[in-house]
């Protein structure tokens, strides 16, 4: 990932992997023909013609507290934006997860520095990008959103707005990642390789009155460069909404979603008529023909339309996402993914 091949070598795993795209398409058509869906996970479009209003979607195991939190605000007639803001601040204060917010994973320095953004249902959008020492920095983004001019606000001068804004400077630091850290000394010697961290909360939600807003947070990519920020706080990579169409975010490696703009191409598909499932499943094949490696990489979206279908698609199969709907209840889905 951290270390490209020469031109050359891009040119030929790219023609290499036009092959294998077009094997992987053809077989995942047919293994979506053929296969017997296990009893979470669903091969294709699990929502198709179901209407869901209010709803909830968020990433992973995590994203089922944080959904409880998000549907309390939806059931009392409240904004999308309050949902998603109330929902994601459960996993940032989850000393457990350690992807997001308090306990996450550390760079490669010992310092553990947060993205995040939201984005509502007129196209404002706030975000954070390498923030530290802040439990919930969905909250700052929020308020950079509402209170500045800007979109983003950055390290220092994010931190700065937050203690002025009446956040508490705090050690995010657990025992856990404190362990994970040391662990990772000693056998990585320095390098931010083979790592498997980075488990993003985004949510989308849809409210009684049909509005949909998301929002995205994370510790980023675990032992990282200081100073590297992912795909979380920049708009259109790690969240997008664009409330006549829809909302998308992402999770996995942050460097693939961000040269493809993935949650932008989402809703954009989308808005060509492509289904939440069907336009995850294009983002993920367009970042794995154009990014060499992507293939081998977590690369996961979640979707809504504002019909309130649903749908996610992953490189694997390995992603899980939970949605709250008044029909079911709070669900835990296995993605559909690219056989591999
Ligand atoms: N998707 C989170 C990150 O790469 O930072």
């Amino acid at each position: 990932m951290f270390n490209f091949k020469s031109n050359l070598e891009s040119e030929n795993k790219n023609n290499t992997m036009k092959r294998k795209t077009f094997l992987i398409r053809s077989f995942s058509t047919l293994a979506g023909m053929l296969a017997v869906p296990a009893p979470n996970l669903l091969a294709h479009n699990p929502s198709q013609g179901q209407k869901n209003k209010p709803l909830v979607i968020s990433t992973w195991p995590h994203g089922m507290e944080a959904n409880i939190a998000a549907w309390e605000v939806l059931m009392q007639n409240g904004r999308a934006l309050d949902a998603v803001e109330k929902g994601v601040r459960v996993t940032e204060l989850d000393p457990d997860v350690t992807s997001v917010g308090v306990g996450s994973n550390p760079d490669r320095d010992g310092n553990i520095t947060l993205d995040a953004s939201i984005m509502d249902e007129h196209g404002n959008c706030g975000a954070v990008a390498f923030l530290q020492h802040i439990k919930n920095p969905i909250s700052v983004a929020r308020e950079v959103m509402e209170k500045t001019p800007h979109v983003m606000l950055a390290g220092e001068g994010a931190l700065q707005f937050a203690l002025a804004n009446g956040f508490k400077k705090e050690d995010l630091h657990t025992d856990l990642s404190r362990q994970h850290w040391e662990e990772w000394k000693k056998s990585h010697e320095y390098e931010p390789i083979g790592l498997n961290n980075h488990d993003t909360i985004s949510m989308l939600a849809i409210d009684s009155k049909g509005d949909i807003s998301g929002a995205c947070t994370t510790g980023g990519l675990a032992f990282k460069y200081h100073g590297r920020v992912g795909d979380s706080p920049i708009i259109g990579a790690g969240l997008y909404v664009d409330n006549e169409i829809g909302g998308a975010g992402g999770t996995g490696v942050g460097e693939v979603v961000m040269k493809t703009l993935g949650s932008f191409l989402i809703v954009e598909l989308m808005r060509n008529g492509l289904s939440p499932y069907e336009a995850c499943r294009e983002a993920v094949m367009r970042a794995m023909k154009k990014i060499p490696g992507a293939e081998d990489l977590p690369i996961y979206y979640i979707a809504v339309n504002k019909q309130g279908e649903f749908g996610a698609y992953g490189t694997n199969r390995k992603f899980e996402y939970a949605v709250y709907t008044e029909n079911k209840g709070n669900t835990l889905y296995r993605s559909d993914g690219v056989l591999h």
